[in-house]
């Protein structure tokens, strides 16, 4: 299993100001090239405010990949990292699909090569494959399902109640999650991701105490201690539904900080505090900001639409097996 060691790259912050003339701007140039823009929500807040006010979207995974799949534009450029590129692209092989940040990929993609994962499936041919989004394409061929954090827990219970056992990859906090929330028959792949892994259950007990009011909020890729002691565990869109949902006025959140953009901008009238990734045995590599979805730079835009830089390139026989899995996980989502 992983044992893959990579370089991970520092924190480099984008944000600027955008004012109304660059918006219009930027948005009629995406217009012109018949191009729509699909932003994660931990790129910057220029970013997603272009995304919104120029039509495209500002998603989780999942969204990200429907929207991208039922948009009539020709062109999609996807701000994110690049799983979300060639879902896309997989989904809509007919479209041009670009990367805005041509480096930015995920360390669980990294440390789930596809030759390795291939020994790793070989190991148990009697397993039902289940691999994360944020895998690799040529990881996603050899696959039998994919699922993003929002359907992952009923996705798993789902399989095993048709007498599944899983074999899970890559992230192996939201493998254990999965497990024991169903109680299927799960074996994982050890990867992670660097952003949340790092918070810690102690600092949050220690803010805690400093507002035992604030309800915990916590993405399912963070280590099982944080995960236990959340009042809400999901994607990044169900965090910033479950914020405007649950009653409490304040929240401490367990994920990439650039989704407090979106928290601040649809629930105003409440405060969000920042999971610490400082403390007893911190490196803090990523302080709670992914060092790829950083390289997303709005000035990029121009470059990929003039040039048409980082397009995303995929075999056809990749594309067509790794459809398979892609396919079945929206069509499961939509019995949601
Ligand atoms: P979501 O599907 O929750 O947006 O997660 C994607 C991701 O990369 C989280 O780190
Ligand atoms: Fe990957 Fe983590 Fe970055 Fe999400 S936050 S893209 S899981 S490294």
């Amino acid at each position: 299993m992983s044992t893959i060691n990579f370089v991970v790259p520092r924190v480099v912050e984008t944000t600027k100001p955008l004012d109304q003339n660059h918006l219009q701007h930027l948005s009629n140039h995406l217009k012109a090239h018949n191009a729509v823009l699909i932003a994660h929500y931990y790129t910057s807040a220029d970013i997603q405010a272009l995304a919104e006010y120029s039509g495209g979207c500002v998603a989780d995974s999942l969204e990200m990949a429907r929207f991208g799949a039922e948009h009539s534009a020709a062109k999609v450029i996807v701000a994110g990292v690049r799983f979300m590129a060639e879902t896309a692209k997989i989904l809509t092989p007919n479209k041009e699909v670009f990367l805005l940040a041509e480096e930015a990929t995920c360390s669980l993609d990294l440390g789930c090569p596809p030759e390795d994962f291939a020994k790793f499936r070989a190991e148990y041919p009697d397993r039902t494959v289940v691999v994360y989004a944020n895998t690799s394409a040529a990881v996603k061929a050899q696959s039998d399902w994919v699922v993003t954090s929002r359907i992952a827990v009923p996705l798993i219970e789902h399989l095993d109640l048709q007498g599944e056992k899983i074999l899970w990859a890559p992230d192996r906090y939201l493998g254990h999650y999965v497990q024991q929330q169903t109680g299927a028959d799960v074996i994982a792949w050890q990867g992670s991701c660097i952003v949340h892994e790092e918070f810690k259950a102690q600092g949050i007990r220690d803010l805690q105490v400093l507002f035992p009011e604030a309800g915990l909020l916590v993405h399912p890729e963070s280590p099982e201690e944080v995960i236990a002691q959340a009042d809400f565990v999901g994607s990044t869109s169900q965090i910033i539904e479950a914020a405007a949902r649950l009653p409490h006025r304040m929240f401490i959140v367990a994920t990439d900080r650039g989704i407090f953009y979106q928290m601040r901008k649809r629930i105003p009238h409440k405060e969000f505090i920042e999971a610490p990734t400082a403390g007893v045995g911190a490196t803090c590599r990523s302080c709670a900001h992914c060092p790829w979805m950083a390289m997303n730079n709005i000035d990029q835009i121009e470059k990929v639409l003039n040039q048409g830089m980082n397009e995303i390139h995929i075999d056809e026989d990749i594309i067509q097996q790794a459809r398979i899995p892609l396919d079945r996980m929206l069509a499961f989502g939509r019995t949601l």
